[in-house]
């Protein structure tokens, strides 16, 4: 049976907690300014440990995995060594910089070594320089310094970071903090990749992320689609059932569920077969895996997690999606959504998966629109703050930590 709900919470409870952010209208220039955007670029992204991808995306000695990184004005290449550690380079040759991978866009393989197509100079999968055509007829060279340029990489609980700095400021742990060791026991392994999403969308990067960390919308733009899951007699306005902000730059927050919400028949059966839907709080108890729901209200329906500064991490018992915003240009992003349910093996379970896909991807559409209809309309300056609510703190707190590394001195 279901348990019953947490009391109706009331309006403005959590901002006022933060002093520092503050209550009034933010600016969008942040949003359309090229000046805004390059400092990002410099003192924000090329100075912080940066999520990429899963470490079973490199499942065996030699897979690897390039990115196209226009933010960091390279190109990464993420490659298993023969010692099994997961190693990022500059995907740039160090003869004349071409690239050892060549080509545009996200890349993925298997390889024992890296020639590279210009002419010819040849990597281990440790990044070691092993070849080079015609060797003497160059002047001193030191081959052993030569290898690819390596970017420093870690990883937690199965992502993979990296930090563009010759020398990070802090580890990946530090980065992480409390947010980290709060959520690390979230069991990501009983979890399978199912579907991935991408496109570039004429939108500013924190235009895409605002669209993801706030519920407020959930009563208009996803009326239809994902309203009544969630908004109850008890919460009529979705607020959030938790949030914490964390120094780092992280941020969490708990949504609601209506628990008097009845599923349409073929969600009941995906949720009885698999317990994998969206919806699955619905089949009469809250299971809370380990490292959600940090409230343990009994109407919570996922927690969204913000890994910062560009990566959503939307968690709960029955799914998580990552939805990466990587900045190519001030009014361009690179977005993309990897979903992954619970591991299942049976016909049933693969059938209760398409459900849940099929769900996400009606919510994700409807999210999507907003974002070029509100950044087309900003560069006329006609409009210049956003006004934010309580239920919107976390847009609050994203815009304060950005312009905390932009202002801060060099
Ligand atoms: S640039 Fe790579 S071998 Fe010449
Ligand atoms: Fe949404």
């Amino acid at each position: 049976m279901n348990q019953p709900a947490s009391p109706v919470l009331p309006a403005k409870k959590w901002t006022l907690q933060y002093p520092e952010l503050g209550t009034g209208p933010l600016p969008h220039e942040p949003n359309i300014s090229s000046a805004y955007f390059e400092k990002e670029r410099e003192k924000l992204f090329k100075r912080t440990w940066l999520l990429l991808c899963r470490e079973d995306e490199l499942p065996r000695p030699g897979s690897y995995v390039v990115k196209q990184m226009p933010i960091l004005e390279t190109s990464v290449l993420l490659v298993r060594g023969d010692d099994g550690v997961v190693r990022a380079f500059h995907n740039s040759c160090r003869h004349r910089g071409n690239k050892v991978v060549m080509g545009a866009g996200e890349k993925t393989g298997d390889s024992r070594g890296f020639m590279c197509g210009f002419h010819g100079w040849t990597y281990d999968l440790q990044g070691r320089l092993t070849h080079i055509v015609d060797e003497e007829d160059f002047f001193d060279l030191d081959k052993c310094a030569l290898g690819l340029k390596p970017i420093h990489c870690d990883t937690w609980r199965g992502f993979v970071f990296i930090n563009a700095m010759d020398t990070p400021r802090e580890t990946l742990a530090e980065a992480l903090g409390d947010w980290g060791r709060e959520v690390e026991a979230f069991p990501f392994e009983n979890f399978e990749l199912v579907n991935v999403y991408s496109a570039n969308v004429r939108c500013n990067w924190k235009i895409g992320l605002d669209a993801f960390q706030e519920g407020y919308h959930a009563l208009t733009l996803h009326a239809k689609s994902a309203c009544e899951p969630f908004v109850s007699k008890h919460n009529p306005f979705a607020h959030l059932l938790y949030v914490k902000l964390y120094p780092e730059g992280q941020r969490r927050a708990s949504f609601p569920a209506n628990l008097d919400f009845v599923p349409a028949p073929s969600v009941q059966h995906a949720v009885k077969y698999a317990g994998n839907n969206v919806y699955a709080y619905q089949d009469g108890h809250t299971r809370n895996l380990p490292g959600l729901n940090p409230s343990g209200a009994s109407d919570w329906s996922f927690d969204i997690n913000i890994i910062f500064p560009h990566v959503q991490f939307l968690a709960s018992d029955a799914f998580y999606v990552t939805q990466h915003f990587w900045p190519i240009s001030v009014d361009e992003t690179y977005w993309e959504l990897r979903q992954y349910l619970p591991k299942c093996t049976t016909v049933s379970g693969r059938i209760a998966q398409q459900n849940s896909q099929a769900a996400l991807r009606d919510v994700i559409r409807e999210d999507l629109v907003t974002l070029e209809n509100t950044q087309s309309v900003l560069r006329s300056g006609a409009i210049s703050h956003m006004q934010l609510n309580d239920n919107e703190i976390a847009v609050r707190h994203s815009y304060f930590k950005v312009a905390e590394r932009v202002n801060a001195p060099d």
